[in-house]
């Protein structure tokens, strides 16, 4: 999910257990294959996420067959093509979900893709563009017959965008038609939800938002698959998730483009090839804080939902500046022993 499942996050949820496939944040075929910075670090993960699945977006089937080929040799499992995504940015580049408006070109792009790597292509889709065009069948039945793996619907058209509710009844009717797997998007909050949806017909559910309010919600619904209670989550473990997050951020790259102190310093001020203005390693880390902070903000937008006094908490996370008092008040709010001296 684009800016929020980043490799930091899908680890952890990855070791609460019961995940079995993670994705990554949606990365542009046009970035991956000029090589931009930016771009191949949303596409980076770790060797604990696998199985995992590099998701791309564009629209030219011969810069998307590239992008796979790209994917494919930084040693992803999976590749999949995002053609859900309702977002003007995207969509206005033929690219997301604007591909459902034209089902002929987007199996194009599949067929490009699946004539050039040798990982499964995958496909996620909407329902449709609107409610006169609810053709994600017709698109479905398409790009199998192009060469893909799977097929994952979020049952909502991009109309919609996430009003309503995802139509399962139509995700059921995809997967009664395919022969290769079908895994069916939207809604699922609780694990129980996700159990239910799995006993529709559907090959797999994705969870999107849920996970982001509750990280343990994929090993609940496995321990319910198990026929186990679904596992506790304290206050404490809830405040424990943000403080690992925290940490394994603090290890991850600068996102904001430049890669190393030396090249931060240099963008951030033009005139420092005489050494004049240096940004120093103050400056830095204080940037690097606050690309953490307003990671954690976006966390805390969907995490802090369901919480008791959980608007309190995301109010202050968004007005906090430093990483001190970031930990202070989750340490507080989770009721977390404090840091000893
Ligand atoms: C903040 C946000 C970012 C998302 N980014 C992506 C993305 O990059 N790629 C994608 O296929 N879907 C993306 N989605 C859609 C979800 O994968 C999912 O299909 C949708 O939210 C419905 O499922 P849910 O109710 O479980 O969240 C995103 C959704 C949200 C809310």
């Amino acid at each position: 999910m684009a800016g929020m499942t980043d490799t930091a996050f899908r680890r952890l949820v990855k070791r609460h257990g019961g995940c079995g496939l993670v994705v990554t944040e949606m990365v542009s075929s046009e970035g991956l294959v000029r090589g931009i910075d930016r771009t191949l670090e949303y596409a980076e993960y770790t060797e604990e996420e696998r199985p995992i699945s590099i998701q791309i977006f564009g629209g030219d089937p011969g810069k998307m067959a590239a992008a796979a080929q790209i994917v494919e040799g930084m040693g992803a499992d999976i590749v999949d093509v995002n053609m859900g995504c309702p977002v003007p940015k995207i969509a206005k580049h033929n690219a997301g979900c604007s591909l459902m408006k034209e089902p002929a070109h987007a199996a194009s792009v599949i067929a490009a893709m699946t004539k050039s790597v040798r990982i499964p292509v995958t496909v996620k889709m909407r329902a449709g563009w609107d409610d006169r065009d609810r053709n994600a069948p017709d698109l479905a039945k398409r790009v199998e017959d192009a060469g893909a793996a799977a097929v994952a619907v979020h049952g909502r058209t991009a109309a919609q965008s996430y009003s309503g509710s995802a139509d399962w009844d139509l995700v059921a009717e995809i997967a009664a038609a395919l022969t290769i797997p079908v895994f069916g998007s939207g809604d699922c909050i609780e694990a129980d939800h996700v159990i239910a949806r799995l006993r529709e017909g559907v090959d797999g559910v994705l969870v999107g938002r849920g996970v982001l309010r509750n990280p343990w919600i994929l090993a609940q619904a496995a321990d319910l698959a198990a026929g186990r209670p679904p596992r506790e989550v304290t206050l404490a473990d809830r405040g424990q998730f943000l403080l690992e997050y925290i940490e394994l951020l603090k290890h991850e790259r600068i996102h904001d483009g430049p890669q190393t102190l030396d090249e931060l310093r240099r963008r951030r001020r033009p005139r420092a090839a005489s050494g004049e203005g240096l940004m120093d390693t103050a400056e830095v880390r204080s940037s690097h804080d606050r690309w953490v902070i307003n990671k954690m903000r976006a966390l805390a937008s969907w995490y802090t939902k369901g919480l008791d006094n959980g608007s309190h908490l995301r109010t202050a996370i968004n007005s906090t500046d430093s990483l001190t008092q970031l930990h202070d008040l989750i340490r507080a709010f989770f009721v977390l022993d404090p840091v000893p001296a």
